[in-house]
């Protein structure tokens, strides 16, 4: 239903946090879009935190799953783990190992947070958790894995986002040395009608080279009907750049 007043938020993650029993009406987590929260996590959490569920591998801030693991073991359940995040997000803890890489305060608020939090509730520390297995090669896990669907239409893929350009409609045409720079540098040449600072920019650190390869060339052949033979393994060197192999 409607938000709740941030007034009396507060007192909601002071409840969660001491696993006090909420009532069914006030808790946050049944309105909480876990697909969208997905999505944010791995855009604005996963450059700096490994969380199985969502594919990212950081290393800057802790290990959610390990974070979280210890408490699911001792039976505390998702609304206490989301009520520690959402803390977490508003006033981070300062860092005393490390201040050099605090986390930023209010990195997603409102209901992107409460969708974050959820999200990492239902998730962090689940033994066993991993991304959903897709079909269609390591390229379409990669794409699954890292919420491009959650904002991208592509009918090989299924998905139907539309925050950022129907991938159908403007990759055929392209080359790998295009689509993989659209990927790691997503505000160097915009897509046309579309602002800046909404598509990830941190792929490059987050994915493998391989990762990337993989992905742009799952991109170019379900695009392109099939053929794209031509357009086949120049992401590197078309692209200008040499990348370590890491292999
Ligand atoms: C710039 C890097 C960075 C980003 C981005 C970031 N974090 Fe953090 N996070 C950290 C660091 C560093 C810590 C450890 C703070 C400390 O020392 O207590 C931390 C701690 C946490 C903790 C506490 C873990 C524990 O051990 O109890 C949670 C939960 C968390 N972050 C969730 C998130 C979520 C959710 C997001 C996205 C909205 C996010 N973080 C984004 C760096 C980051
Ligand atoms: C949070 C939303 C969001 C996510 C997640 C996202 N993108 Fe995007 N993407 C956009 C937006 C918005 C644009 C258009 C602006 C721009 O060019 O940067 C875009 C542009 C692109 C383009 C260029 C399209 C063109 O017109 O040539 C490609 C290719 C692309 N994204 C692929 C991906 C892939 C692959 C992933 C996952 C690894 C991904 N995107 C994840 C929002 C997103």
């Amino acid at each position: 239903m409607s938000k709740l007043p941030t007034s009396i938020r507060p007192l909601l993650v002071l409840a969660a946090l001491a696993a006090v029993a909420l009532p069914a009406s006030g808790c946050g987590t049944s309105n909480a879009d876990i697909a969208r929260g997905r999505v944010l996590f791995i855009k604005k959490c996963g450059v700096c935190h490994q969380m199985a569920e969502a594919g990212t591998t950081a290393q800057i801030g802790p290990n959610l799953d390990d974070a979280f693991a210890s408490a699911r073991a001792v039976g505390e359940d998702r609304d206490t783990v989301e009520g520690v995040v959402s803390a977490q997000i508003e006033s981070p803890r300062p860092s005393t190992a490390n201040p050099a890489v605090s986390m930023p305060p209010d990195l997603v608020s409102g209901e992107d947070r409460d969708d974050v939090a959820a999200y990492v509730g239902l998730y962090a520390g689940v033994p066993g958790a991993a991304p959903p297995k897709v079909p269609g090669g390591p390229g379409a896990q990669v794409f699954a894995n890292n919420g491009c669907g959650g904002c991208h239409t592509l009918s090989a893929a299924k998905s139907g986002g539309v925050t950022g350009p129907n991938l159908d409609e403007v990759l055929p045409g392209q080359t790998a040395a295009m689509v993989h720079e659209s990927i790691v540098d997503p505000d160097k040449k915009l897509a046309k009608g579309y602002p800046p600072n909404v598509m990830p920019a941190s792929f490059e650190q987050t994915l493998s080279p391989k990762e990337l390869e993989d992905l742009v060339q799952y991109l170019l052949e379900s695009t392109s009907g099939g053929k794209g033979g031509s357009q086949k393994g120049t992401a590197q060197g078309s692209a200008g750049r040499a990348k370590p192999s890491g292999g």
